[in-house]
């Protein structure tokens, strides 16, 4: 068969031709490559890849279809301080957001984008958020220099000629996406195998619902389809559209009856979302089942009777490796099995990968996320990680053991609860019902939670996120928040909301909730919550399970841990409460009267 040459258009829609010739001669890449989706391309893609030096193929027979990458080491996380929310008024992108007036924005970028292809290939991908044909699903082009980005997409997205079609066959509006690493090629020059540049721009113009990203290859900064499309255009898009783009997993859970029940939840990143997504219910809880809808996104839309329905806009995991294990998530690790990319890890002597937490033992030795001989000895003396701390796997989320049998469904899944959950050491109990709805956007509101290695910056601290969308929502918290109260207002059935925070630590400094696959009891209490059949008892923060409220079958749980995990500090409250004034100040001009009345009553039952 002869090779189908690339550079041929795979679409006839004009003001997509139009709009890459615009930019081809903007950035003047050497060649242009359509994207067709195909296996084919994705292996040649990789082949090439492992030529030039960016991949390296694991192990065929431990590993299967598996590839290894290493980006730059001042590459390795969303870069939340050039990422810009460039709306036509600083006031409509809010406070909480990098605001620079587009016209000033666009003039830097068309210089920095001038020839920033050379000596490249440019690479023409059409991806779609969500099943192809589900009503709720968006259309994005990403034109970019990375064959990296391209096979992550492939996986992250469905993608390609399908798209294109789509494209052609009108309907959908699309976003146009450009993406560059930042570092032409002379002629002659040779390739580094991770290519970037010092100089980072992650840019979105949400009214004319266009992503300019440049300087990066790594994850949100690259993969446009995650966190810039999925949720910082898509948030602007639901806002005027009635809809909600949330940085939430989907699960559903079946009961002993053969009940299923959906929830959504928002944890800031690098908080055990892929964990909790693939949950396994305890030996003492068999009798449930979990299926996993999706991971990191959740775009969710009322249907014509009044419920809120959620699809996954997205088709695989971009989890964090360190302590993903047999333990802690069998299913993620049979998931990445095969066919994943592991970027930022340890790669062992026999062409396998090891991050921190994957085994008990360490490997005797490797080479680091650097390519650094490493052994436990060196991690003792020096401190260093095998795998630097944000290192990801990328795999197509079909893999995983117990994804739901609706979860490419175009109608989505009916949710019943959200939940709200954050890192705290202190004061936020492991779980608490929200006495109603806004008392429920209240407390995702002013959700905190301590900082973590997904994106640059110090780590540890507490910041307030709200509904985790502080780096991601795409125009005022403000607004966002209005939105958030409206939603409810056309629904025939109202989501009750939770929040939980598995990371609650005693006097002694160690954590009193061991997690993981016991998080299932207190999901089945959400659950039971929803569907009427579960108890709880009144605080002045909401509605608590008491120690008998929760089912411990197989799990010898103390009475006096989990009160200290419930209990309720007053005086820890009452300081609480002042810090979220502090948010609250910085978005007072867009509050909504809500916010200000759910923390007066709070304030009083205090
Ligand atoms: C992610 C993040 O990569 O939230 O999902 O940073
Ligand atoms: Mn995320």
């Amino acid at each position: 068969m002869r090779a189908r040459d690339c550079s041929i258009p795979l679409a006839t829609n004009k003001h997509l031709l139009r709009w890459v010739d615009k930019m081809r001669e903007l950035t003047r890449p050497a060649a242009i490559h359509w994207v067709d989706g195909s296996q084919e391309e994705y292996a040649q893609l990789c082949d090439e890849m492992v030529e030039s030096g960016t991949f390296l193929r694991l192990n065929e027979a431990a590993w299967p279809g598996c590839f290894y990458a290493r980006s730059d080491p001042n590459d390795v996380a969303r870069v939340e301080q050039r990422t810009f929310i460039c709306s036509l008024s600083k006031d409509a992108a809010g406070p909480t957001n990098n605001w620079v007036n587009p016209y000033e924005m666009r003039t830097r970028l068309r210089k920095l984008f001038a020839g920033s292809m050379a000596g490249r290939t440019m690479y023409v991908l059409a991806y779609c958020m969500g099943p192809v044909e589900s009503p709720t699903s968006q259309i994005g082009i990403q034109l970019t220099d990375s064959p990296y980005v391209v096979v992550n997409m492939r996986i992250m997205t469905r993608a390609g000629a399908r798209v294109l079609h789509e494209i052609d066959r009108g309907g959908k509006r699309v976003v146009a996406c450009l993406h560059s690493v930042g570092r032409p090629l002379s002629p002659g020059e040779r390739d580094v195998p991770w290519p970037c540049n010092d100089e980072k721009y992650i840019v979105h113009f949400p009214e004319t619902r266009e992503i300019w990203s440049y300087g990066s290859g790594y994850g949100g900064n690259a993969l446009l389809g995650k966190k810039c499309f999925g949720l910082r255009i898509a948030s602007a898009m639901a806002r005027d559209e009635g809809w909600m783009a949330e940085h939430m997993l989907i699960l559903g859970f079946e009961d002993p009856h053969g009940e299923k029940t959906y929830v959504a939840a928002a944890f800031p990143s690098a908080c055990g979302k892929t964990n909790l997504a693939m949950l396994i219910p305890p030996d003492g809880l068999k009798q449930w089942k979990v299926s996993t809808v999706g991971d990191d996104l959740a775009w969710i839309k009322p249907d014509p009777a009044g419920r809120l329905r959620a699809i996954n806009p997205e088709a695989g995991f971009f989890g964090v490796a360190p302590g993903t294990s047999a333990k802690t998530n069998p299913n993620a690790m049979a998931t990445i099995a095969r066919n994943t990319i592991f970027t930022n890890v340890g790669l062992t002597p026999d062409g396998g990968v090891w991050w921190e937490g994957m085994t008990d033992e360490p490997p005797s030795e490797c080479l680091d996320w650097r390519g650094r001989p490493w052994t436990p000895e060196i991690a003792r003396t020096s401190g260093t990680t095998a795998a630097h701390p944000n290192s990801r796997f990328t795999a197509p989320a079909a893999q995983c053991p117990i994804i739901d049998a609706d979860w490419e469904s175009p109608d989505g899944v009916p949710i019943s609860a959200f939940i709200f959950g954050g890192r705290r050491a202190s004061t936020v109990p492991l779980v608490f019902e929200a006495f109603n709805w806004t008392a429920g956007v209240y407390a995702g509101a002013t959700m905190g939670s301590e900082t973590t290695a997904a994106a640059v910056g110090e780590v540890g601290k507490v910041r307030r996120d709200p509904m985790a969308m502080l780096p991601f929502c795409g125009y005022h918290m403000g607004d966002y928040f209005r939105h958030w109260i409206t939603m409810q207002r056309s629904l025939s059935e109202t989501p009750k909301i939770f929040h939980v925070n598995w990371f609650r630590r005693g006097a002694n400094g160690g954590l009193l909730w061991p997690g993981y696959r016991e998080n299932m009891r207190i999901m089945t209490w959400i659950v039971d919550r929803v569907r009427d059949r579960a108890l709880a008892r009144e605080t002045p923060i909401g509605w608590m399970p008491r120690y008998e409220d929760i089912d411990w079958t197989g799990l010898p749980f103390a009475r006096a841990t989990f009160e200290e995990l419930q209990a309720f500090d007053r005086e820890a409250w009452k300081r609480e409460v002042l810090d979220h004034e502090r948010l609250f100040i910085d978005l007072h001009d867009r509050l909504p009267p809500e916010m200000v009345y759910e923390r007066e009553l709070l304030i009083c039952r205090l």
